[in-house]
């Protein structure tokens, strides 16, 4: 589902070159669910977002479903991102102008081109599944953090992705709702990887990661 090869990222600002990941290589097979933990600026965004397209790597390949990111042009990446990867990032994932159920709709429609009234039902559906659906009608703004974080969860997982890829999206959640929300992303047949700094949530999964000094370490 996804194969990173000797994959080099680093960020260089004026005066400044910060190292972040370092010949890292990483298999995710197709339904395999995997965390990973890393210290706070360790790259663990810079990762997913790498995975993403969102970003794009200084040496080394990143391949999804077997494309690799380097032979699609923007718009190639974002029908990729659309139609095959649910991302959920750490915060700013919702348009702020419209409400939760809109925000849900359009991926919807964006990546199955799916009618309104299709839209509708199913946008009503995953803000159901995650206990956001009483909240349909308001706009980001005036949504909790957790909440938020939900509505973003339901828009990532709208399209039924062949992958997901959630940054710390339990980390404003109680133990419960956390609790609901990581069992209905790790029972789902999509291949996830996941980011968290709770290490007996990264320890649910089977393959569980470290990145660490810019390279991924099973744990
Ligand atoms: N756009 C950018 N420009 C310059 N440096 C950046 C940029 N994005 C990230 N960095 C740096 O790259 C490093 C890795 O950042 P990243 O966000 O991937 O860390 P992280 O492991 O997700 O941390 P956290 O656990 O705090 O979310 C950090 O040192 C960060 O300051
Ligand atoms: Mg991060």
């Amino acid at each position: 589902m996804v194969q990173l090869a000797h994959l080099s990222k680093s960020f260089v600002t004026p005066g400044e070159a910060t190292p972040v990941l370092h010949d890292l290589d990483l298999t995710i097979l197709p339904g395999e669910k995997a965390s990973l933990i890393g210290p706070s600026g360790s790259g663990k965004s810079t990762l997913l977002a790498l995975i993403a397209g969102l970003l794009r790597p200084d040496a080394g390949t990143v391949e999804v479903d077997g494309v690799a990111m380097s032979d699609l042009d923007d718009r190639g990446r974002a029908r990729l991102r659309a139609n095959r990867i649910g991302i959920a990032l750490q915060s700013d994932n919702l348009i702020p102008f419209l409400t939760a159920r809109e925000n849900v709709e359009l991926a919807v429609a964006f990546g199955k081109r799916a009618g309104r009234r299709e839209a509708r039902r199913r946008a009503l559906d995953m803000l159901q599944r995650f206990d956001v659906d009483h909240r349909a009608d308001h706009k980001p703004r005036h949504l909790s953090g957790g909440e938020a974080q939900r509505v973003a969860l339901a828009v990532s997982m709208a399209n039924e992705p062949d992958l997901l890829l959630a940054d710390e999206v339990v980390a404003q959640l109680d133990g419960e709702t956390a609790a609901n929300v990581v069992d209905e992303v790790l029972t789902a047949d999509f291949a996830v990887l996941f980011v968290t700094h709770d290490v007996a949530l990264a320890d649910l999964v089977e393959r569980r990661y470290a990145l660490d000094d810019g390279t991924l370490h099973r744990r």
